[in-house]
């Protein structure tokens, strides 16, 4: 059975191409290589031993999207396809807004044209209104977003979910993930950001292997255990888990349901770098730094529905996830671009 995987050439999405193969789907990409480095795909089928066909192209490309889908089969889509930095976002509103919404309306016309209304989308924990309680459920409020990335997001989930309430025939998944870290274990595939990293573990691993001199740990203020930010990290082999238990959920029901990717255990950003530390042996030096705009707090899922309706938990651990993300990055310094 065929799955079209938007953005396959990603972070998220090469490691969720490896457990799509790995249960014997086989896998379309299309990938205009925006924010990806192609090497990512032959690493996928280096580690599965399989193959899988790569269109590279833009998910706003209506005509390749009709070309992909008269040569291909695809029975759902896992749609990864997007711009992801906040602050750039900031920067280019409509870059943003451009390429992450149109991309899911060209997608979903495509999708009407040929019948094929399964679809599953790449949302985030951004969605959340800031000042909900603590953890998460998908029942908790939303809006209020903080920058043009969050409304993406939150406009997406809005399209979709309008779209399934108007055609029975639809079926969506939006997953919420939370904060995805780590690597496949063999350290082939990982996260591989251009330029200055935003996110905390690749900001780490650059310092451990010394391409920056230190971490800005951002506030020591907050209303948390040890004063720093409190997250839900979860590994990216489990989310992408969770991905491969959407494409049964989308195949056997219709409608839309939102399910949140996380773990339900929040860490502090103290928290991370002491394990990092500890797990591999490296040290982490970091500086306390003034906080960043725009964060909050503490932000942590509440799981329990993702177990008990797609049959999906978290399994792997903080240490893990440490331990996956360096060998990741000492084995490729400098990420893909070597
Ligand atoms: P990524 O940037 O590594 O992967 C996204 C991929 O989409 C890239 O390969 C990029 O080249 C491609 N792409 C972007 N726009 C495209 C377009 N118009 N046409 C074709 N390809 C296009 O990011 P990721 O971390 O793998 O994230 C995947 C998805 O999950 C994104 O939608 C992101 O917003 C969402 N998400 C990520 C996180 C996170 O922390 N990584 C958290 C919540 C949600
Ligand atoms: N942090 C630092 N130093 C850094 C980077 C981050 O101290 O150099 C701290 C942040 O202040 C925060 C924590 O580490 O407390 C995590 O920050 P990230 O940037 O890794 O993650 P966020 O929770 O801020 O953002 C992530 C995704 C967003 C998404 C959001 C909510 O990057 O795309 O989760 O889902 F919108």
């Amino acid at each position: 059975m065929e799955v079209l995987v938007t953005g396959g050439a990603g972070y998220i999405g090469s490691h969720t191409c490896v457990e799509l193969l790995n249960k014997g789907y086989d896998v379309i990409v299309i990938d205009n290589l925006s924010n990806s480095n192609p090497e990512s795909l032959n690493r996928v089928q280096e580690l599965t031993g399989k193959t899988l066909k790569f269109y590279e192209g833009d998910v706003r490309d209506e005509a390749l999207l009709t070309k992909i889908f008269e040569e291909n089969k695809p029975e759902c889509v896992i749609h990864f396809a997007g711009l992801k930095a906040v602050g750039e976002s900031v920067e280019k509103p409509w870059l943003y807004y451009n390429n992450n919404l149109n991309s899911t309306l060209v997608l979903t016309k495509v999708m009407e044209k040929v019948g094929m209304k399964r679809i599953i989308f790449s949302s985030s924990a951004t969605v959340y209104t800031a000042g909900n309680e603590m953890p998460l459920k998908e029942t908790s409020p939303t809006g209020g977003c903080t920058n043009p990335y969050g409304w993406t997001k939150y406009m997406t989930e809005q399209i979709l979910s309008g779209m399934a309430n108007a055609d029975k025939d639809w079926s969506v998944c939006l997953l919420r993930y939370f904060n995805p870290i780590g690597a496949h274990e063999s350290g082939r595939i990982g996260e591989d950001p251009r330029g200055i990293p935003n996110n905390l573990m690749p900001y780490i691993t650059q310092v451990a292997v010394g391409r920056r001199p230190h971490l800005n740990v951002f506030g020591n203020d907050y209303d948390t255990p040890d004063g720093t930010g409190v997250r839900d990290y979860i590994h990216v082999v489990d989310l992408s888990k969770g991905h491969v238990a959407a494409v049964d959920y989308v195949l056997n029901n219709t409608g839309c349901e939102v399910f949140n990717l996380g773990t339900g255990t929040g860490y502090s950003v103290l928290d991370m770098v002491k394990t990092f530390q500890a797990v591999n042996n490296v040290p982490v030096p970091y500086v306390i730094a003034p906080r960043r705009p725009g964060d909050i707090a503490t932000c942590y899922a509440n799981p329990d529905k993702s177990r008990e309706v797609l049959g999906w938990q978290a399994e792997k651990g903080l240490a893990e996830m440490c331990r996956d993300s360096w060998n990741w990055q000492k084995n490729n310094p400098q990420g893909y671009g070597e």
